[in-house]
């Protein structure tokens, strides 16, 4: 079988497993209440994450048992087989506590180390269970929103830019993150913070932002939203233009993408505040 052809198996597989997560995720009850907290007081955890999470891996695993998976919830369980499906069962918990409409589910499949700059993202799929639209993605196959190709944001001058970006849950980090905005928010035309980082990277695919920055989303936030902007034809990088990472993703068409990524280095992005 070709690469290609695996590649595309890959999705499918991605995609069956994000649509029943996504039909669970739909399902919200009137009130959510937090279960836990991870990183921070306000990092929080629903029961539906967890329940999403078993699901989708019990998805995967059963037509791909050697693989291995990364999921928010569950961590790392290492498979046999080379491939490990990175999986964010909501993305954008905060939303959906509130029940604000823009959380997602994200799968992608990597090979490589399951981590980001040590992986390559085969193929991916971030589903939005409110909206219903599935942003699909195979490395060097192109992007799809709900089947149709993308064709990635635009070139627009940074003062001209609508620029996304999003928040840690600490608050040295946020700090650190307030610092950047606060200096350069009066730069662009104007910015949006909508709560879920797979998304505001399928928006950017599907020209609904012009830029997307964020530092330090982690490898489940990113693996699928990366994918589907760089194959919508956004130029996607880490500091200095190395690979996306923890540290900070920033993406755009090539020249905003430069110019950004340059003002960011200025302002020390990168940077957190004690
Ligand atoms: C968060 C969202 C948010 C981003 C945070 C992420 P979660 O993921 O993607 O937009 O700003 O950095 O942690 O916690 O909702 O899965």
């Amino acid at each position: 079988m070709s690469v290609a052809a695996d590649a595309a198996e890959l999705l499918e597989i991605a995609v069956h497993a994000a649509t029943a997560a996504g039909r669970l995720v739909r399902g919200r009850p009137e009130q959510v209440s937090v279960a836990s907290t991870k990183t921070s007081p306000v990092d929080v955890v629903t029961a539906m994450d967890t329940a999403a999470e078993t699901l989708i891996v019990e998805q995967l695993l059963a037509r791909r048992p050697g693989d291995g998976v990364l999921g928010e919830e569950g961590g790392l369980r290492p498979g046999s087989s080379g491939l490990t499906w990175v999986v964010d069962p909501i993305d954008g918990t905060v939303n959906y506590l509130y029940g604000i409409p823009a959380y997602a589910v994200s799968i992608a499949v990597v090979s490589g180390q399951p981590e980001p700059g040590g992986w390559t993202v085969l193929a991916g799929c971030v589903l939005n269970p409110v909206t219903e639209e599935v942003w699909t993605a195979t490395a060097g196959g192109g992007a799809h929103l709900d089947g149709v190709p993308l064709t990635g944001p635009a070139e627009v001058a940074l003062d001209k830019a609508l620029v996304g970006t999003g928040f840690g849950y600490v608050q040295a980090r946020r700090r650190g993150q307030g610092r950047v905005l606060a200096a350069l928010l009066p730069e662009v035309r104007d910015i949006r913070r909508a709560g879920s980082a797979a998304l505001d990277l399928c928006a950017l695919a599907s020209g609904r932002l012009d830029a997307y920055y964020e530092r330090g989303l982690q490898p489940w936030d990113q693996a699928a939203g990366v994918l589907v902007a760089v194959e919508a034809g956004a130029r996607v990088s880490g500091p200095g233009g190395l690979s996306p990472s923890e540290e900070l993703v920033v993406a755009a068409a090539p020249r905003l993408h430069a110019s950004l990524l340059l003002r960011l280095t200025e302002l020390d992005a990168c940077r957190d505040e004690a």
